[in-house]
């Protein structure tokens, strides 16, 4: 089962600030007890902006006590401004670490946070939290929500979305469309941004592909994938058909063909040629 920390037995077991609060200045509330957790953050900001006090109740694990036990601590004594920037991986790492599959517990209070910063601030906070599409209807989580997630914790993986957000824990439906948003994150990430010319208008010869292809996949297609522990291997090029190998981690990844069309293929018609395709050899 899960490893705790003694912090997070600690807080589970001895929960700090819980309980309504009476005449509070703000309140955020997120989650839903249909999905099994649910918080409600308490604020006390006096005038000089500074929260005098915070309080919360929940209905979720030993995390999610934890996490919002360890959040009122952090933000009591914080201006909002201070506290607007406390994240999620601040609320763990004060919980000295929380297992990966109870992180979404710490995004929960990042959020719940969030939530009562803008009632304080008169804003409208929606019923759904963060704007997007719904992409989990098991757990109701938003496109916005996933790709923040992978953003901020520097996620790898659908089963990294899932301990984060929950998203994809339930009937496992929107499992593809979590690895396309994982595809779609990496290439869009500056890194990854070709930065030579776009592909040739002219036609080229066979020696002229050859040397853009092995280019293209050296300097940018390669140091892309290695680094998340994947590679790729140039076989051979038969007409406009490339093919590759896929090494390391994305050998054997259940979201492989996803790179090999979104990002190595897609990359090669941009760099190269239009017509380019990709064929993967399984030695
Ligand atoms: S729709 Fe995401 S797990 Fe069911």
């Amino acid at each position: 089962m899960w490893e705790y920390t003694d912090a997070v037995k600690d807080h589970f077991l001895h929960p700090k600030n819980v309980g309504a609060m009476e005449n509070p200045t703000a309140v955020g509330e997120v989650g839903s007890l249909a999905c099994g957790d649910a918080l409600k953050l308490y604020l006390k900001i006096n005038d000089d902006g500074i929260i005098e006090d915070a309080t919360f109740q929940t209905f979720g694990c030993a995390s999610a006590i934890a996490s919002s036990s360890v959040l009122t601590e952090l933000i009591k004594g914080k201006t909002i401004e201070q506290a607007k920037s406390v994240t999620n991986k601040e609320i763990a790492d004060a919980l000295g670490g929380l297992p990966k599959e109870k992180m979404h517990c710490s995004v929960m209070g990042q959020e719940a946070l969030e939530a009562a910063l803008k009632h304080y601030w008169g804003e409208v906070v929606p019923e759904v939290p963060l704007e997007g599409e719904i992409v989990c209807t098991c757990f109701g989580v938003t496109d916005q929500q996933i790709l923040r997630a992978i953003e901020e914790n520097d996620l790898k993986t659908v089963e990294d979305i899932t301990a984060y957000t929950k998203a994809g824990g339930g009937c496992g439906e929107c499992q593809s469309k979590l690895t396309e948003l994982l595809e779609n994150k990496r290439l869009s990430e500056p890194a990854q941004v070709p930065t030579g010319p776009a592909a040739s208008t002219k036609k080229l010869t066979n020696i002229q592909r050859m040397q853009l292809v092995n280019d293209v996949i050296e300097k940018e297609i390669r140091p892309s994938l290695q680094k998340d522990g994947g590679d790729i291997e140039l076989i051979d090029i038969e007409g406009r058909e490339v093919q590759v190998a896929l090494r390391g981690m994305c050998s054997g990844c259940p979201s492989s063909q996803l790179t090999l069309k979104n990002v190595v293929e897609r990359r090669l018609q941009e760099r190269v040629e239009p017509e380019i395709t990709i064929k993967e050899i399984v030695e």
